[in-house]
């Protein structure tokens, strides 16, 4: 079943030039990047970018994270791409990810774990339009 996923590199993705890697992944497996913006996110936006995790002692350390420094927000969309987006990006402590996963490959400390993905539909929906307008997504046909 189609579907949209929200995927975002995070300040450090983007600060060691990651932006590439990761779309590349995402285009070679199949999946259609139909929205994409540069932007150094509000601490608002942060916020309620990561609204599930208000209260927990990594909270404010996450906010300040994510609104740090640019970040690239990516819409992808295809078959199943919520959860295999998720196991394209591999678990969120990148010592534990599975060799392959873009954290495997990338990163080894939680906090800087370089990219997020929605973690299931109903996520990826909310997510999708807390960082876009529809109008800034597209709609168009590639090749099967
Ligand atoms: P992400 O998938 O973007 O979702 C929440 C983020 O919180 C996660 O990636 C980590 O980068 C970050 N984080 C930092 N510390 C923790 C922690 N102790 N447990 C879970 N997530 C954490």
């Amino acid at each position: 079943n189609s579907e949209r996923s929200f995927i975002m590199v995070k300040p450090d993705g983007v600060h060691r030039g990651l932006v590439g890697d990761v779309i590349k992944r995402f285009e070679q497996r199949g999946y259609k990047l139909v929205g994409i913006k540069v932007l150094v996110p509000s601490r608002e936006l942060a916020s309620k970018h990561y609204a599930e995790h208000d209260g927990k002692p990594f909270f404010p350390k996450l906010v300040d994270f994510l609104s740090s420094g640019a970040v690239v927000a990516c819409v992808f969309e295809g078959k199943d791409v919520v959860k295999t987006g998720r196991t394209m990006i591999g678990a969120t402590n990148p010592l534990a990810s599975a060799p392959g996963t873009l954290r495997a490959d990338f990163a080894v400390d939680m906090g800087r774990n370089i990219i997020h993905g929605s973690d299931s539909v109903e996520s990826a929906m909310r997510e999708i339009a807390l960082w876009f307008n529809a109008d800034e997504l597209a709609t168009y046909a590639t090749a099967t």
